[in-house]
């Protein structure tokens, strides 16, 4: 039985190390399924790196447990010393030369991946160049052609997309996993990144880089759809929804989803959301006061942007007081 013992845990070890892996699949710490050459690349040398550790591990630990029952006391007396063993050459080469194998392995696909994750395929021709520009807490983004969106970014799937990464207050950071990896929007710097979608869908991301109170809330998205599509949703400077966009992903941030107040006060029946001139001064300039203050969120919408919130909260938010809508103001 004693002797089954060492087999027994190894084996057990062993199962709980595949068992994860199988369980991970993805959703557990797999990195999610990529959809962009550069994701792809992010993705495998993931699996080396976690192949070596995993091997790693299991080793490591199996050892040692091993060990543990081999030399355990066996009812010897503190006071007695154990067997005593001398250096042994051969496995401390091993033990060091291993270890350099392995860092060099990682060393070599790591630099071999590089090149292609940072820099979009020269075979690229034409790629769609878009600006994201990092406000607290929305993403907003500038197609070639003028047009402009919050929250969604809307690329042809199959195109390679370059994006110039910028941020108008503080550092917050562009991630969708799926499509490759972070990069920071940082004031008074450019960053670069790309993608290239493989098939229609929508991905989603979020800021990676706490940028303030309502950092959670700043969620990105990316869908790719056809070129027709995509050249159907750009047509207009500004796409049909972008009221509803500056609502609910800049307003109703702070505001609540109606407009009943939450961490910003209720301005659900609040004049000033119907009249395009005063809600520009607010968005553009934001407001100072002892009783809090609201930031310029709005201080790169342009007349077209503002116009179409207004319509937009007229019909869906703006609800009179003398209607016995929620108070508050
Ligand atoms: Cu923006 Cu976190």
């Amino acid at each position: 039985m004693r002797r089954k013992l060492p087999s027994f845990v190894l084996v057990l070890l062993v199962a709980l190390a595949t068992a994860g892996v199988a369980a991970a699949g993805n959703g557990g710490f797999a990195p999610i399924a990529p959809h962009s050459p550069n994701a792809s690349r992010i993705t495998d040398a993931y699996w080396v790196v976690f192949g070596f550790a995993a091997f790693v591990a299991v080793l490591v630990e199996s050892i040692l447990v091993a060990f543990i029952i081999k030399y355990r006391s066996r009812g010897r007396s503190r006071a007695v010393e154990g067997a005593q063993v001398h250096g042994h050459t051969r496995l401390e080469l091993i033990w060091t030369v291993f270890p350099v194998l392995i860092l060099a392995v990682i060393a070599a696909v790591v630099f071999y991946e590089l090149p292609a994750i940072d820099r979009e395929p020269s075979a690229a021709t034409n790629p769609i160049h878009i600006t994201v520009e990092g406000h607290q807490y929305y993403w907003q983004f500038d197609y070639p052609n003028g047009a402009r969106s919050i929250g969604t970014l809307h690329v042809p799937a199959g195109a390679v997309v370059d994006l110039k990464v910028v941020s108008s207050d503080v550092i917050h950071s562009w991630w969708i996993a799926a499509l490759g990896g972070k990069i920071q929007a940082i004031p008074g710097r450019t960053n670069h990144t790309w993608f290239q979608a493989n098939q229609a869908g929508v991905y989603h991301g979020q800021c990676a880089e706490l940028c303030g109170v309502f950092h959670a809330s700043m969620l990105a998205g990316v869908q790719a759809q056809s070129l027709q599509a995509y050249h159907a949703y750009i047509s207009k400077t500004a796409p049909a929804t972008i009221g509803q966009q500056e609502w609910s992903g800049v307003c109703a941030t702070c505001h609540g989803n109606l407009g009943q107040g939450g961490y910003g006060p209720a301005i659900s029946n609040n004049t000033i959301i119907t009249q395009p001139a005063a809600l520009a001064g607010i968005l553009r300039e934001g407001v100072t006061g002892t009783a809090g203050a609201m930031p310029p969120v709005g201080n790169t919408w342009t007349d077209g942007q503002i116009a179409a919130l207004v319509r937009y909260l007229k019909k869906n938010i703006y609800k009179p007081a003398s209607l016995g809508a929620t108070s508050g103001g």
